[in-house]
């Protein structure tokens, strides 16, 4: 009989490392003085470009893409987005500023984490504008059945994709495949630059739009301009949403090894899914491709997620709640009342996400899967 001691250990939620190569490349931006959005910030972009096959606009979170693209597409006063509940508050928060209505609607199950389609199409209305698509974890569904329902309807399909870069299946990289969709950036996700994010759209005319509105309407960003060239007029109203140099500079070295990040992060996953699957739920299928953006798991209720919490933290393990529900925010709630979606709920009560990043040892993996099967 395998008799295993656990020696107490500390795992953070997340952890960064960077290689003194990678600090040696940044720190040549600060060398060269310039830190505003340059050469490298334009090479960040170039390079998204190139693995994703879409145009790429590269802000300063992913949060100001959304807002920007829901700008960009017309979405404003009286206009209605439908939107998942189980999310981040970024996927509806900009809908607010443009005076527009964000309508929750539930989702499929703990194993499909993503808005139903069937609740979607309860709540259609004539002044529904879009659909927000949000990857959760960064997993990649089938997106047919989104583009067919968006298409039928007339209404477009915008994707919340800041857990899920980069993944893709035999069609697109998830952020591909509706009008527009977005990565973040922000100092835990897979390509970690503190904060930032990329827009992605196919449309040219909806990219030259965004890249206008990233620089306030201006057509040049003060690095493309002659020396000379001083004069300058806008288009419209936009944002400062450039990201900086330092940023540009972090993107580009970080990308040349985020696969081989990805693929460890998936070594994780699948190593705690193969000693854990059954005791708990794990999202979607094995096979779904994933960034692997984080770890979640399901337990049997609520009560047992309060027991896993406890036992986890005097086990030094730390985690973290992907999500609390937004329509029981009191903002919501004093704005549109008691909304019921009944699955969110239901799951998010039995949700925790494991600590999850490239460089976790290979005891800190054991000593995980050996602290969740004593649970
Ligand atoms: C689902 C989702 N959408 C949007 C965002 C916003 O990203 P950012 O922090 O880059 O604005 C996040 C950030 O964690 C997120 O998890």
């Amino acid at each position: 009989m395998k008799i295993f001691i656990l020696i107490k250990m500390k795992i953070p939620f997340f952890r960064i490392c960077l290689t003194e190569e990678e600090k040696k490349y940044v720190l040549k931006v600060l060398e060269k003085g310039q830190l505003s959005f340059a050469e490298e910030c334009a090479k960040f972009e170039k390079n998204i470009e190139k693995i994703t096959g879409s145009k790429a606009i590269f802000v300063n979170s992913a949060t100001t893409g959304l807002h920007m693209i829901y700008k960009a597409l017309g979405i404003g006063k009286y206009d209605e987005v439908l939107v998942p509940s189980f999310t981040f508050v970024a996927t509806f928060e900009p809908l607010f500023h443009l005076g527009a209505t964000p309508v929750f609607v539930d989702v499929i199950s703990e194993k499909y984490p993503v808005i139903d389609l069937n609740d979607a199409e309860k709540k259609l209305s004539k002044k529904t504008k879009a659909l927000v698509f949000m990857h959760y974890a960064g997993y990649l569904s089938d997106m047919t059945p989104y583009i067919e329902f968006c298409g039928a309807n007339n209404i477009y399909l915008i994707e919340d994709a800041a857990h899920a870069f980069p993944v893709k299946n035999e069609k697109n990289y998830a952020g591909a495949f509706g009008v527009a969709g977005v990565y973040s950036f922000y100092g835990n996700k897979n390509l970690h630059l503190g904060e930032g994010g990329v827009i992605l759209t196919k449309d040219e005319n909806l990219c030259k739009k965004l890249k206008l509105m990233r620089n306030h309407g201006i057509e040049k960003i003060a690095f493309e301009r002659e020396e000379l060239d001083v004069g300058y007029d806008i288009y419209f109203p936009g944002f400062n949403a450039r990201p900086t140099e330092i940023q540009g500079a972090l993107g580009n070295v970080l990308l040349k090894r985020i696969f081989k990040m990805q693929k460890r992060r998936k070594e994780i996953v699948m190593r705690i899914r193969e000693k854990l699957e059954g005791k708990f739920i794990f999202p979607f299928d094995k096979k779904t491709p994933s960034s692997y953006h984080i770890n979640p798991l399901f337990v049997k209720n609520s009560r047992q997620r309060n027991e896993l919490i406890k036992y986890l933290k005097e086990k030094g393990i730390q985690i973290s709640h992907h999500y609390p529900p937004a329509h029981l925010f009191k903002y919501i709630q004093d704005r549109f009342g008691r909304l019921k979606l009944e699955i969110t709920e239901e799951i998010s009560e039995k949700e925790i996400t494991l600590p999850l990043y490239p460089d976790m040892e290979e005891e800190e993996v054991e000593y995980i899967i050996n602290v969740l099967s004593k649970f």
